[in-house]
């Protein structure tokens, strides 16, 4: 008996070193320690050995499966970290190799390049302004002195920091505070496209707390409303496509004199407001799509930016991203949130 027992543990080590995955190393485990396997019907027979033999082959027979055990879970590791031995695998070297899945850019980066290259093309440079900023850019410096009822407009995020000469710190609301900090640089004329995120609390499916605007500033001598008019008539034209219109609606901001709303012809009805059926158009309803706020810049802001208002003027305006790139679109999204879920079989479609 003990010799079987000794011939079954080196028949067992053998069988286990010679497991090449982890796979036959189960079949292994299941021949010897299975319910019906080897090992387990030897150490059944101890039991039936008569009494005096018991203690001594019994203690031969539990040593082997001791030992059998450990190699068995040393064999395991070893296969577990050198992975799939590749001696039984077959590698076809000539098959070309799988692509990982390709990204693309948001559809607000694509938005943001292709409104900034539209603009550089009559001389506008794109710059860059705090998205964090003093309450005086934001708004004293744009003619709205603290606790005017204006400011309500921008549901503004205060920072909880400490304040200084400039007021308190803001989540930027719009990227008018660009405005100033530009013409603080001195340097005139001023063609700038400010593009950045802006922050105002508010969340539906109409709104997101963080969304983007793009602020253009031009300033220089004898610019004129027949100026604005151009350069709007050149970005809707050249952002949505020639047949589009552009409409100005007068308007009110305090930084700008006279101010206005400015629409854009609806690209689905083709600004009738109606379907051929005669029906309400659904993306528009009434003709128009409003774009955004513009306006002639404002003296007092002219002079908080160090500009003399007696000899330079200027036009400015100012438009949400998301919004004008859903306008192009023709897009109606339910809920505007899903730009930001980052759902990728949302994203994946732009
Ligand atoms: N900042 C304004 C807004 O957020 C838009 C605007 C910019 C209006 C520039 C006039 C001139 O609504």
């Amino acid at each position: 008996m003990k010799d079987d027992i000794k011939t079954l543990e080196r028949e067992c080590a053998k069988a286990i070193q010679e497991a090449r995955t982890p796979a036959a190393l189960d079949e292994v485990e299941i021949a010897y320690f299975g319910r019906k396997g080897k090992l387990t019907t030897m150490l059944r027979k101890v039991r039936d050995l008569p009494e005096k033999d018991r203690p001594i082959i019994g203690n031969v027979a539990n040593k082997a499966k001791k030992e059998l055990e450990k190699r068995l879970s040393e064999r395991r590791a070893i296969l577990e970290v050198e992975g799939v031995s590749f001696d039984d695998e077959w590698v076809d070297v000539t098959e070309p190799g799988r692509r990982p899945p390709e990204g693309h850019l948001h559809l607000v980066t694509h938005a943001i390049r292709e409104i900034t290259s539209i603009f550089e093309k009559i001389g506008f440079t794109r710059v860059r302004y705090p998205e964090v900023d003093w309450d005086w850019y934001a708004f004293e410096a744009l003619n709205m002195p603290p606790d005017h009822p204006a400011r309500d407009e921008w549901e503004t995020f205060f920072i909880d920091a400490p304040s200084s000469k400039k007021g308190k710190m803001v989540l930027t609301p719009h990227t008018s505070n660009a405005q100033v900090r530009e013409m603080e640089r001195g340097e005139l004329p001023i063609r700038m496209i400010s593009l950045g995120k802006t922050y105002r609390r508010q969340s539906d499916v109409t709104h997101v707390p963080m969304f983007h605007q793009f602020e253009g500033l031009y300033v220089d001598k004898n610019v004129s409303i027949a100026h604005l008019r151009g350069v709007l008539d050149y970005f809707v034209k050249s952002f949505f496509g020639p047949d589009r219109m552009v409409r100005i609606r007068p308007f009110h901001f305090r930084f700008t004199e006279p101010s206005f709303e400015i629409d854009v012809s609806c690209g689905v009805c083709g600004g009738i407001g109606k379907t051929a059926e005669g029906e309400k158009c659904r993306v528009c309803k009434r003709g128009w799509m409003e774009l955004g706020g513009a306006g002639m810049v404002h003296p007092n802001v002219l002079k908080a930016g160090g500009v003399d208002p007696s000899v330079y003027s200027g036009l400015a305006f100012g438009w949400g991203v998301e919004r004008t790139y859903m306008m192009k679109e023709g897009m109606q999204l339910d809920d505007i949130r899903l730009l930001y879920k980052n759902d990728v079989r949302f994203l994946k479609q732009f």
